[in-house]
């Protein structure tokens, strides 16, 4: 059903029909778009343009129609053009030209902004639930893992011995910074454009102020062009899902190496591989993989809204009705990688003695060598200089560190006691990192606990605003 017709001659040519339908799409607003009918026909009601008796035929239609949608039983069809005119025609359906009086001082402009602005605030909600699943997943990990040395690296390199539950719990930290942005966004968002039509306001007289309480929201725009042009809460949503997606291609990335044979220090749950087709031995890391490949449309999803805002004039152009797919799309990504990255991390064992072994190779305990030197007085460029040597040396003998003679140690400086050696160990490296934030085993524990705590108050944040969203959909 249209919503528009009386100035056209003919109906738009199939062609033009085909590209202008978003109802293949937008559907899932349909709760939403009930919600705000209903606000808005309290605002009629208050106004004095729609009788009482009226109101409650309608607030009733309106229910049914709810409940039909959510139990499948009224859907769309293909003649509906969009979410709006599918629901108009099904309270057409019930009232009659009653169906219709919902349209006096709303567009369809302020109202699939309002929609939209209640679909991403319920659905970054969620997203924020299933962060921190995967964050307690990651930190439960992480504190089994606390008290295992394994190579840390930079440039792929050895650089400096870790725990290994410092490098799980990272993941944890910054998706909590992912967390923290859903909600200052929450903040940011929460205003109604409801009210605004067209563009213009209305000369009825509607309460936008009124019924952006009704919706949750904290105010109303307070420019009625701006409210019905604004998609920046829907760019700044894409930019975190965006941002979530990068984060969890980080951690499949780690995944993918620790898991090789190479490495070998990964060994993931059959539920949470995949095998070849041709080569029977194979046990690949997918979800890994495709967490890693899905962060690029992810990010495509957010430069194409970017892309179709610039330079668009205010006011509604259809233009906008390309913010949706990509929305949905991040949506509904983050919803299938979240909860399988989730089951990854808690089925994953660590070879704990691998990583040990591998701890203190590549030269890893060098820095600890320019640190000696350090407290005894040298300056630090010197006993970088001396570290650097005492490395050489070994390279050439083929030995570690640990197994220049004493002879040799002086040869190179003579600031270099046989003494060194015991600082040249892989626990003795570890627990001397006790600064904050650093890897010490105490440390990486009271990190863990602390950021638990955090994560625990951001959850109960998040199911409380959760409730409070599904409290004012139910009304
Ligand atoms: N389906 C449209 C969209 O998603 C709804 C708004 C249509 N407004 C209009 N003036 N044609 O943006």
């Amino acid at each position: 059903m249209a919503l528009w017709g009386g100035r056209f001659s003919e109906s738009p040519a199939d062609a033009v029909f085909a590209l202008s339908r978003s109802i293949q799409f937008d559907w899932v607003l349909a709760p939403y778009d009930l919600r705000s009918s209903m606000a808005h026909l309290t605002i009629l009601e208050k106004a004095g343009l729609i009788s009482s008796g009226d109101s409650q035929l309608i607030r009733k239609a309106l229910h049914e129609l709810r409940a039909e949608v959510l139990g499948g039983t009224f859907l769309p069809k293909a003649e509906d053009e969009d979410v709006h005119s599918a629901l108009e025609r099904g309270l057409t359906e019930k009232l009659g030209s009653l169906g219709g009086s919902l349209r006096a001082g709303r567009s369809r402009n302020d109202q699939v902004a309002t929609d939209l602005r209640l679909f991403t605030i319920d659905n970054l909600l969620q997203i924020g639930r299933s962060l921190v699943e995967l964050q307690m997943a990651l930190l439960a990990k992480a504190k089994e893992y606390s008290d295992a040395p394994a190579p840390g690296f930079t440039h792929l390199q050895h650089a400096q011995p870790v725990i290994f539950g410092h490098e799980l719990a990272k993941h944890a930290h910054a998706l909590q910074r992912d967390s923290s942005r859903i909600q200052s966004w929450f903040e940011r968002s929460r205003v109604s454009p409801l009210g605004a039509g067209a563009l213009a306001g209305s000369s009825l007289a509607l309460d936008p102020l009124a019924s952006a309480a009704d919706l949750g929201f904290t105010s109303a725009s307070a420019n009625s062009i701006d409210a019905v042009s604004d998609r920046d809460f829907l760019v700044e949503a894409l930019f975190i899902l965006a941002l979530i997606g990068s984060h969890l291609s980080r951690m499949g990335e780690e995944w993918c190496l620790w898991a090789s044979t190479e490495f070998g220090w990964a060994k993931l749950d059959d539920a949470f591989a995949t095998g070849s087709s041709i080569m029977p031995q194979k046990k690949n890391p997918d979800i890994a993989e495709l967490a890693r490949g899905k962060a690029g449309r992810l990010i495509g999803n957010l430069t194409s809204v970017l892309a179709m805002l610039k330079g668009l004039p205010f006011a509604y152009n259809r233009d906008l009705q390309e913010d949706k797919e990509p929305l949905f799309d991040s949506l509904s990504t983050l919803n299938l990688i979240l909860p399988a990255l989730t089951g990854m991390v808690e089925t994953t064992v660590f070879d704990r003695n691998k990583m040990a072994k591998s701890a203190p190779t590549g030269f890893s305990l060098a820095t600890e060598i320019a640190d000696y030197l350090v407290r005894s007085g040298t300056p630090f460029a010197r006993a970088h200089e001396i570290a650097g040597e005492c490395v050489h040396t070994c390279e050439r003998r083929g030995i570690e560190l640990h197994e220049l003679s004493d002879s040799e140690l002086a040869q190179i400086d003579s600031a270099l006691k046989p003494d060194v050696r015991l600082v040249l160990t892989v626990d003795g490296a570890l627990s001397s990192r006790t600064t904050f934030g650093g890897t010490a085993p105490s440390s990486v524990t009271s990190q863990i606990n602390s950021l638990l705590l955090e994560i625990s108050s951001t959850q109960d944040w998040f199911t409380s605003e959760s409730n409070r969203f599904s409290g004012m959909m139910g009304a």
